[in-house]
């Protein structure tokens, strides 16, 4: 089905179904282009419930994009902690410090303005474009993209061919809804593992239902991959502890973390966190476990325990050999630190540890 037939089965259904179904979302008051924006780089990698808390406490201290713009990345960073993929917190400040510098401090209206913008890509710049200014052209996401694969019945090549039809039946006079209404129902009713298709506004219309000849069921794609095992070295000296700094480039690029090795087959804990601080330090003394924690990214899957390991007292902290590696920080400002997931749930385990007193060798005194 193309063109006015298509229109006409889903355009209405499924405009009338989301001004039923819409959730009350707080960007969704008043479409300030600053909240969609926000909104639209939290939403690129993490579930709708997380984001809007965080987004609710992003907007208290930063309230306008001006006040972005002039923000501390490690603040921002901080805000963003939890929220995992934190080259989206840094791009997002770069794009509001460049939109005050070179569009006098407006969002662009036009996808291909957006894009020009540091962590902008086709689907932001539509959905952008869409949802604040109410302009006809597509936002392709994941939820856009399986229901319109199984509306239409057919493997499309990629998004632009999504895109592509979608052009054809966006309405000029709704753009706004009709967009936020695809990705809704793809939320909310055609879900990936167990679509809904009984209370579905386009199941008269999709070719999918009919024909079963999309499968409803998750693919292969979609299986869990296996977790594997990691240990990393909570390393403690003079009331402070060791953090390594990560590269500059690729995964949580420059962040601090506890230095972390996957544990080789039949390797305890202990022998992979020593492998881990080895380019650092040699001599420690282990005293004790936290965790193990779980910890997803990028498709991988890791179960970290933490090994707490002591330099001998009688050395005194090499604050010179680390500074080039990473840092060396107070116990008492451990939780100010923005850490990746991992570290970060460790980090919350060793203070509370630390609080009750249950490894009192690790207090600031007892080192
Ligand atoms: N509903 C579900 N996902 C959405 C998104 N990314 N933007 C707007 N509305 C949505």
């Amino acid at each position: 089905m193309t063109g006015p037939a298509a229109k006409e089965a889903v355009v209405a259904p499924l405009l009338s179904w989301f001004r039923r179904n819409a959730r009350d979302l707080p960007w969704r008051r008043g479409y300030d282009p600053y909240h969609i924006l926000v909104s639209e780089f939290m939403l690129q990698q993490t579930q709708m419930d997380r984001v809007v808390v965080y987004f609710l406490e992003w907007i208290r201290r930063f309230p306008t994009l001006k006040a972005l713009a002039r923000a501390d990345e490690a603040e921002a960073l901080k805000l963003w902690e939890g929220l995992g993929y934190y080259s989206r917190c840094r791009n997002l400040l770069a794009a509001a410090r460049t939109i005050v510098e070179t569009w006098n401090g407006r969002v662009p209206e036009d996808p291909a303005s957006l894009m020009t913008l540091p962590g902008i890509g086709p689907y932001t710049a539509g959905a952008v474009s869409s949802i604040a200014y109410n302009r006809p052209v597509p936002a392709v996401d994941a939820n856009a993209r399986r229901v319109v694969s199984r509306l239409e019945a057919r493997p499309f090549r990629n998004d632009r061919d999504v895109a592509s039809f979608l052009a054809g039946i966006i309405p000029d006079d709704e753009p706004r809804s009709f967009n936020q209404a695809l990705m809704e129902l793809g939320a909310l009713v055609c879900t990936a593992a167990r679509p809904s298709c009984d209370v579905c506004p386009l199941n008269s219309a999709c070719k999918g239902r009919s024909s079963g000849a999309i499968p409803l069921t998750p693919s292969a794609a979609v299986m869990r991959r296996p977790t594997r095992p990691a240990a990393a070295a909570v390393l403690f000296a003079g009331g402070k502890v060791f953090l390594r700094r990560r590269p500059d480039a690729g995964l949580w690029a420059g962040m601090s973390e506890f230095p972390w090795e996957e544990t080789a087959p039949d390797e305890s804990p202990e022998s992979a966190a020593r492998r881990a601080i080895a380019p650092f330090y040699e001599e420690t003394g282990a005293v004790g476990v936290i965790g193990p924690v779980s910890h997803a990214f990028t498709g991988n899957r890791i179960r970290l325990t933490g090994v707490l390991l002591r330099l001998r007292p009688e050395r005194e902290t090499p604050e010179s050999l680390a500074r080039a590696h990473g840092r060396w920080v107070p116990l008492e400002t451990l939780s100010d630190e923005t850490l990746p997931a991992g570290s970060r749930k460790l980090r919350d385990l060793l203070l509370r540890d630390v609080n009750s007193r249950s490894h009192p060798e690790m207090t600031p005194e007892g080192v």
